[in-house]
């Protein structure tokens, strides 16, 4: 469905040229051909391209004006959303912005189904209608605009071919705007360069302004230089119900993408994080693609949870030959104990130089983790603070802090090896890099051969601090492209790979599937040591930040308040416990944490035994309701397995729904195992009662959910025999 819609529809420029000078003889043609060549780049020749999505409801208009410059509009459902916006390249010592000349253009179709490693659902469609517009400026660089338009969004990029006109190449801009037609609502996060972990906000588009963000004190590092620019995935809704999202796709060897905004508000412009000068945002050799700008569509708000655009527009699985070390899992681990004081990263104390009484990551400490995830059916333990270099954490400007071949003293690795093996349980191994990249390059080969040779298959790296080398952003190329490296080394030695304060997901874990899940938001963790994250946090998250990616949030506190260690703490996790179960289900990731204390678990066994029993990896998803911000309640079909759950969360409101049970199968009873809000439960002043009790469903039933302020729900559905 790609149509050519000119009114005089004069063909190509190169066309011309062919069809005159094989009228003349030889001799004049070298006259003849410089001649239409300049007149041709005067007035380019307009050119108009529609294209549909396979159901027709996504239609994006790619055009060229009559001054050579390129720009597209879109309409959903006969609407138009994307009004005429800018699309270009500055490149140095090339303008691909205006002036272009279009050599050419072709269309066309993708179909196919294709199985994702691990997911939400076993199978996912990637069907769309796709257009490259040739183009050509005065000095004969080429460069195609390529579209692909789904029945869910539609993504656009700049591709620029093995081309000897200039095989290095330096963008030192990128002019993609979005220019909206409404002043929609907008649950939006600053654009800051160095952190997206910031809390959201929601407001219309014309009231986006991140002022009182600056000077807060958390997150720790922070560049937000623009108070009128938002971090992207955005998501926004018009009065009319309908949803759009603006994100980048397949992020590499470019910066990320966040998002400015133009005089009138909806109309927003890429503003792709730069380098180290702070101009160049990507340096690159042809051939050389961009990102995809990724623009999803849909109709209501839980479309946004199941569009499955971003994924579409990232590359196939790389990794070649065997993939079953890439294992789905939960894990328990060393680490809310350091967030809430019981026990220290260091092993040292700074001051007097001696150990610590209370360092976390010592072998009998380990192998209590280690029982405890043997027992309840975890596969991983997360041990944070067992390499040496913590004392001088924290943004120590430093290089070579940390070594990640030796632990402390009192961290056994070997014993630690041996014993996880017997229990049948692996070490998630933490490198903190503290964001010093040249010290941690230089150790990643020795780092993953060392937790090899131990037998453990996966990281947590972080980033915490400003980077190193000093001037680079975490969103910057330098950064995606060290986040990137990191991914294809550990697949090379088949490790799995969790990241901390990287640049925000962008469909990646489809090409590179031991990428399981990254940080790249507010997590949990902020509960334990700032203002905390608000009801409505996690059910903003799930529309914006983590349509790029699963998200490490740790879920699964239940000890809500937090002074266990230290009665003067004041922080509490503002949920009911209910819905930290919930977030099993909600927040979708293939590795989850059980973030608590073995010991708070201990002490709440029938709410525990959700944790135990809800599974990673899912062959079916279904969003029962959704409301961005306000709750969401989400089927899933754990893998391979007739066995469903479902979860259902709100924010600081209760609310009660009825959802109907119509995707269990026909004919089949099921025992559900119902874990409710309890009476009167409050996230403020009530949060532990969870009514557990048991009931039978059958397809097409009527299930009442009734959740607290702050509350949830959760749910395990067996088929009965
Ligand atoms: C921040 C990470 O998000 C957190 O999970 C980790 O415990 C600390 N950094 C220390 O590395
Ligand atoms: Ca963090």
């Amino acid at each position: 469905m790609n149509l050519l819609i000119l009114p005089c529809n004069p063909p190509p420029i190169d066309v011309i040229i062919h069809t005159f000078a094989s009228n003349f003889p030889d001799m004049k043609l070298q006259f003849i051909l410089p001649l239409f060549i300049s007149l041709g780049q005067l007035a380019a020749q307009p050119v108009s391209l529609e294209t549909a999505s396979p159901d027709g409801q996504v239609r994006v208009r790619l055009s060229l004006g009559s001054n050579g410059e390129p720009s597209y509009s879109v309409s959903f459902m006969g609407k138009e959303v994307v009004a005429p916006s800018a699309l270009g390249l500055q490149l140095r010592n090339h303008d691909m912005t205006k002036g272009l000349r279009a050599i050419g253009n072709r269309s066309f179709t993708r179909s196919e189904n294709w199985k994702p490693v691990w997911g939400e659902v076993d199978q996912i469609a990637d069907q769309c209608n796709g257009t490259v517009l040739e183009l050509q400026d005065a000095s004969g660089l080429r460069m195609d605009i390529v579209v692909r338009v789904y029945d869910d969004g539609a993504g656009i990029r700049y591709e620029f071919p093995e081309n000897d006109k200039g095989r290095a190449l330096i963008v030192m801009d990128e002019i993609t705007s979005f220019n909206l037609t409404e002043d929609l609502q907008a649950w939006w996060a600053p654009s800051d360069w160095d952190s997206n972990e910031h809390t959201y906000r929601n407001t219309r588009l014309s009231q986006v302004d991140a002022t009182s963000y600056l000077g807060d004190i958390e997150p720790f590092n922070q560049a937000i230089k623009n108070v009128r620019a938002m971090l992207t995935p955005v998501t926004m809704q018009s009065d009319n119900g309908y949803c759009i999202s603006i994100a980048d796709a397949a992020v590499q060897d470019y910066g990320a993408m966040h998002l400015e905004q133009g005089q009138n508000p909806a109309h927003l412009r890429a503003r792709v994080i730069p380098g180290a000068d702070n101009r160049v945002v990507a340096t690159g050799r042809m051939p050389f693609n961009t990102p995809w700008r990724a623009i999803l569509l849909e109709k209501d708000a839980a479309g946004i949870l199941s569009n499955r655009l971003i994924l579409n527009l990232n590359e196939p699985c790389k990794i070649e030959g065997d993939l079953s070390w890439i294992k789905p899992q939960k894990y328990v681990g060393i680490w809310w104990e350091m967030h809430i004081g019981k026990s220290t990263w260091y092993y040292t104390d700074k001051n007097t130089g001696k150990p610590v009484p209370n360092h976390g990551a010592n072998t009998a400490n380990v192998k209590k983790y280690i029982d405890f995830a043997a027992k309840n059916g975890f596969s991983g333990v997360l041990v944070e603070g067992w390499n040496t270099g913590w004392e001088e954490w924290f943004n120590s400007g430093k290089e070579e802090i940390f070594d990640f071949t030796k632990p402390y003293p009192d961290y056994d690795m070997d014993e630690i090896s041996r014993y996880a093996r017997e229990k049948g349980v692996k070490i998630i191994v933490h490198h903190e890099t503290s964001a010093a990249v040249p010290s941690y390059v230089r150790q990643m080969p020795a780092a993953y051969d060392y937790m090899k040779q131990h037998g453990f298959d996966a990281i947590k790296t972080g980033y915490v601090g400003y980077v190193i080398p000093k001037g680079q952003w975490h969103d910057g190329q330098y950064m995606v492209n060290h986040y990137n490296d990191v991914l294809r080394e550990t697949a090379r030695r088949q490790i799995m790979v969790v990241a901390h304060e990287p640049t925000c997901p962008s469909g990646l874990h489809r090409t590179w599937p031991n990428f399981m899940a990254a940080e790249a938001a507010r997590g949990q963790e902020y509960n334990a040591w700032s203002k905390g994250n608000d009801p409505s946090h996690e059910l903003t998250l799930i529309f914006t930040r983590w349509l790029g990616g699963p998200m490490d949030y740790t879920p699964g506190i239940f000890q809500l308040e937090l002074n266990q260690f230290d009665a003067n703490k004041k922080e509490r996790v503002r949920t009911t416990l209910a819905k930290q179960l919930a977030m099993y289900v909600t927040l979708y990731s293939p590795v989850q944490m059980a973030a608590d204390l073995p010991e708070n678990y201990e002490k709440r066994p029938a709410e525990f035994q959700f944790i135990r029993d809800v599974p990673t990896d899912w062959s079916d998803t279904r969003i029962l309701n959704a409301a961005v911000g306000d709750y969401a309640t989400i089927a899933r079909r754990k893998k391979n397995s007739q066995e469903w759950f479902i979860g259902s969360m709100t924010d600081e409101l209760n609310r009660s729904f009825k959802v109907k049970l119509d995707f269990l199968e026909k004919g089949k009873a099921y025992e559900a195992t119902l874990y409710e809000d309890g009476e009167n439960a409050h996230y403020l002043n009530n949060p532990y009662p969870v009514n557990i009790r048991k009931i039978k469903v059958r397809k097409g039933d009527k299930l009442t959910i009734n959740l607290a302020a702050g509350g949830g729900f959760a749910a395990k559905l067996t088929p009965l025999k």
